[in-house]
């Protein structure tokens, strides 16, 4: 795999959902997770944890989970309805694509679960008594930033696959039945899983992603002023 470089890997690196079932070497799913671990994470915290399923009769399982869940993902793509910057071929792209992995997760040769642990919040009353008075503030920030100390980490494994040559792609249907995902793998209770990735070589090619206008999402100085790029 000849080296590519950050910003060509950025620009190509796309949902792959279709995957060999061809297994991956140790060492590149090892690099894959030392490129992880370098993720930024609230207060340097690294309340990090991935569990690597390989063993196919697991794999089976959380197969299984992801079909279900997706059952009722399926259910709520088809009330909200394509997004309007979507393409009628583009939303049916994703819609075809996606529901492939509904039937297929359990066949990819490696199924990653970036976890992590919430922070716990000090107690109430070591607080001091201005800081405790806005508390519910607290719990509403502490909600608000959950998943950012893990996210990174997904993006970075995006990233590595991609310079690797895997595909892979950030899926979260399974969260909807996360008990019985937890149950299976013996995941603590107060961890929580926040991706399932399959990763595997793919079967398409990556790139490239197209997306909205930059000039549609940016504001220059304030809401509703227009970017020059
Ligand atoms: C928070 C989040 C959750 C996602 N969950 C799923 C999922 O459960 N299943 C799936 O197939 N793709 C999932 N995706 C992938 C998106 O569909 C994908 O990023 C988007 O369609 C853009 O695809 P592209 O990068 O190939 O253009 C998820 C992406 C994000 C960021």
């Amino acid at each position: 795999m000849p080296e590519i470089g950050l910003f060509e890997a950025m620009y190509s690196a796309r949902s792959l959902r279709r995957l060999k079932p061809d297994p991956v070497p140790e060492e590149l799913i090892t690099k894959i997770l030392n490129a992880a671990i370098r993720a930024p994470s609230g207060g340097n915290a690294q309340n990090w944890a991935f569990v690597v399923v390989r063993d196919p009769e697991q794999r089976q399982k959380l197969g299984a989970i992801y079909r279900k869940a997706s059952d009722i993902a399926e259910a709520m793509y088809a009330a909200r309805g394509r997004p309007p910057h979507l393409t009628e071929r583009q939303f049916a792209r994703l819609m075809t694509t996606g529901a492939h992995l509904w039937q297929h997760m359990s066949e990819a040769p490696v199924l990653l679960l970036p976890c992590g642990r919430p922070p716990a919040l000090p107690p109430r009353e070591a607080l001091p008594p201005d800081i405790a008075a806005r508390w519910e503030n607290e719990v509403t920030y502490a909600e608000r930033i959950r998943g950012a100390s893990i996210y990174p980490a997904v993006q970075n494994i995006i990233l590595a696959c991609r310079a690797l040559g895997l595909g892979t792609v950030i899926t979260t249907n399974h969260i909807r039945c996360e008990d019985e995902v937890k149950a299976l793998l013996g995941i603590p209770e107060d961890i929580a899983t926040f991706a399932l990735m399959p990763i595997g070589w793919p079967l398409d090619r990556f790139g490239p992603l197209t997306r909205r206008p930059l000039t549609e999402v940016t504001h220059a100085d304030r809401w509703g002023a227009a970017w020059p790029g």
